[in-house]
């Protein structure tokens, strides 16, 4: 057994205070030496995703934000947006740490773990925005060592989402499902995943270059939501595909625009007519928050629909041993290939803290996503 002392360990935190304040600032802490079943990791990369900003600083208003603390230790503090402080209250007190994923090297293993001492592990299920941290054996995955630290920082949550999102397309029996955001890392996932699995894919961007940069990448049936004639267009991929199921990471406005013109195509080849518009299924997923604007769904879309959220850590938990075992021995085998990701900045843990990038990271853009290196 190789058992180490506690490990000084320096972090980033955030803290809520009365006022509807979130204070991010670095602290150290005391980490234990890994328990059964544990490994300790050095890290060495985690990505910013738009789902770390969202639990790590919570819902501000970043264009409100201001730099606190010195050139070595900076600080950001900003306000919750107008609303948002009711859903936060259970933060009060608490130190959240950041980051979901990552990958790093073994540098201490609890018994039962040794095999994995000194290797190089993607990991998740804990904070990773942290020079050392402790997890689960289990939630480690052994990485190649000259595998791009950008593909093994993010080996979990977005891959786990786009093959989650295909078998919960193939489990309600459709061929074909539609996108939203869809040039993002998630996007292009599913975009190389429809192509392996024949399955038809409608992808839906906001920009005539993000349209193009899809149809570059060989997608075939790619609506740009900034045009005029979006919905008729929306409508004529729909018929084309039969994508009576829609993955949308935005909400908003848009979920109602969708369903809608699913309604519409549903009601080209339904017979007869009634009260609620046809009586074809749709199914509808909101998996994301990019738009954090109500979610409205008019009338005009009838009541064929099942709308629910979508997240990917119940749904792979929900999953049997043997179909978790194999999603990820699937992502194991695509990392670099179907589950490349992409970023467009390389930031120190510290950088995370500084306004200037903060406000450039909040963006979202497509191609825009940002990695941590320690
Ligand atoms: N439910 C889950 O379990 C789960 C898991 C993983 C990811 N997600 C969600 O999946 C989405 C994609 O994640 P990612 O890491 O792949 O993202 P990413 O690579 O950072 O890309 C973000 C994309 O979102 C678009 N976008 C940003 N704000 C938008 C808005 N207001 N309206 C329309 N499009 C907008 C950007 O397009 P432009 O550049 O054209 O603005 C960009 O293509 C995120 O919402 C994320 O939170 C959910």
């Amino acid at each position: 057994m190789s058992v180490s002392p506690p490990l000084r360990s320096m972090r980033l935190v955030s803290r809520l205070s009365e006022d509807g304040t979130i204070h991010a600032g670095l602290e150290t802490i005391d980490l234990p030496p890994p328990a059964p079943m544990q490994v300790t990791v050095r890290m060495e990369a985690a990505p910013l995703h738009s789902s770390n900003m969202n639990s790590f600083f919570g819902p501000i208003d970043i264009e409100r934000a201001v730099q606190t603390g010195t050139g070595d230790a900076p600080g950001l503090s900003a306000p919750l947006r107008p609303g948002t402080a009711e859903l936060q209250k259970n933060r009060l007190g608490q130190a959240v740490p950041g980051g979901s994923e990552g990958v790093g090297t073994v540098v201490a293993a609890g018994e039962g773990a040794e095999a994995l001492m000194n290797t190089r592990v993607a990991v998740w299920n804990n904070s990773t925005y942290c020079d050392y941290q402790v997890f689960r054996a289990e939630d480690c995955l052994v990485v190649p060592e000259d595998l791009d630290p950008a593909d093994a920082a993010t080996a979990f949550i977005n891959p786990l989402t786009a093959l989650g999102i295909i078998e919960t397309a193939r489990r309600h029996g459709y061929k074909a499902l539609i996108n939203t955001a869809a040039a993002s890392n998630v996007g292009r996932m599913l975009l190389r995943l429809c192509k392996e699995e024949g399955l038809g894919l409608v992808c839906i961007v906001r920009s005539a270059a993000t349209a193009q940069q899809m149809r570059d990448l060989g997608a075939e049936h790619v609506i740009d939501s900034s045009e005029e004639a979006y919905r008729e267009k929306l409508v004529e991929a729909i018929d084309a595909t039969g994508a009576m199921i829609c993955f949308d990471a935005i909400g908003g406005k848009q979920a109602g625009d969708i369903l809608t013109c699913m309604e519409a195509s549903a009601r080209k080849h339904s017979k007869g007519f009634g009260p609620y518009g046809s009586q074809e299924r749709r199914h509808y997923y909101i998996y994301g928050a990019l738009d954090p604007a109500p979610i409205e769904i008019p009338r005009s879309a009838g009541l064929a629909w099942t709308c629910s959220g979508w997240l990917f850590r119940p749904f792979f938990k929900e999953l049997s041993p043997e179909d978790r075992k194999r999603l990820i021995v699937r992502v194991s085998d695509g990392l670099g290939t179907t589950f490349k990701g992409k970023f467009a900045r390389t930031i120190g843990l510290t950088d995370v803290l500084r306004l200037d990038i903060a406000r450039e990271y909040f963006q979202r853009k497509t191609d825009g996503k940002t990695l941590i290196r320690f």
